[in-house]
């Protein structure tokens, strides 16, 4: 990362979101927020979000076990198939990737949650309960941050939720990133974007950096998410950007690494249906 260096910690736009359900006014003021933080980073914190501590605790505890299991045990999902419900495997693709990043993932299906439920790892024993309870909160969460996005957007709150609610398309990436021992010559993931609406991430460390666009005139900077316990990460992702017409930004995000500790993050992605196509409304 050779742009380490210039990246600050420093506050990232924090909303709290439990003010949605709370008067008219206060809505309005969250929604003025989320359209401000769209607008500029693609990306906001949020807290109030009335997800458990203790779900989202089990939630890392238990895909930690999952990177803890012998070799064996994982392989079983071990696939380069990017269709595949289950899908465990290293950021090296079909050896098309000249660079190999420091991470190892699962990603799988999560909604509906009783379709792909029984795919998932039986171990750790606890997986599937965990994760699955974490996932069905998160898509709750999500459908209530997409109502305020389109909502901000003047679409209104209900424009995407039946598309995103009985007919979307939930991804869980589970995310492990390894101790490196030199993390100055390595990233975890390297510069993206997300495909989704929108991601929720959930990390038990430090090392997700977002690229603000607007620092320096237009020519951008890193800025490094600080993690402070309970809160939630929300990305914009590519979709959302097309939604809005450009208006509001899809993140550029990077992960880099710690030389000490194992880094695990949840990355839960949102879209539309797999056969669904996202559009500019002509409002927009
Ligand atoms: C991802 C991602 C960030 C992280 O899975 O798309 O950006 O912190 N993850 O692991
Ligand atoms: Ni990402």
């Amino acid at each position: 990362p050779r742009d380490a260096l210039d990246s600050k910690s420093e506050s990232v736009p924090t909303i709290d979101i439990s003010r949605l359900k709370g008067s008219d006014d206060e809505r309005r003021g969250v929604i003025q927020e989320i359209r401000l933080a769209c607008q500029s980073f693609g990306f906001f914190q949020i807290v109030n979000h009335g997800i458990d501590q203790s779900i989202l605790d089990d939630a890392l505890a238990v895909a930690k076990g999952f990177f803890e299991l012998p070799a064996k045990e994982k392989n079983k999902f071990m696939s380069n198939d990017v269709y595949a419900p289950v899908r465990y495997t290293t950021s090296l693709k079909d050896g098309l990737d000249k660079t190999q990043f420091w991470r190892i993932f699962l990603k799988h299906y999560a909604h509906p949650l009783h379709r792909w439920i029984h795919l998932w790892p039986q171990n750790p024993p606890e997986y599937r309960e965990r994760i699955g309870k974490f996932c069905e909160e998160v898509r709750i969460l999500s459908l209530e941050i997409m109502g305020a996005i389109t909502e901000s957007l003047g679409l209104g709150r209900d424009y995407l939720s039946s598309r995103m609610d009985e007919n979307g398309m939930q991804v869980m990436a589970v995310n492990c990133y390894p101790p490196c021992p030199d993390p100055k010559t390595a990233l975890g993931l390297p510069p993206h974007s997300d495909y989704s609406c929108i991601t929720i991430l959930l990390q038990n460390l430090t090392g997700l950096e977002i690229f603000d666009l607007t620092a320096h005139d237009g020519s951008g900077r890193w800025v490094h998410v600080p993690e402070v316990k309970g809160v939630l990460k929300v990305h914009i992702g590519d979709h959302v950007e097309v939604l809005s017409n450009g208006l509001y930004k899809s993140v550029i995000h990077k992960v880099t690494l710690n030389e000490e500790k194992t880094r695990i993050s949840l990355a839960s992605l949102h879209s539309l249906g797999m056969d669904d196509k996202m559009s500019v409304p002509c409002q927009l």
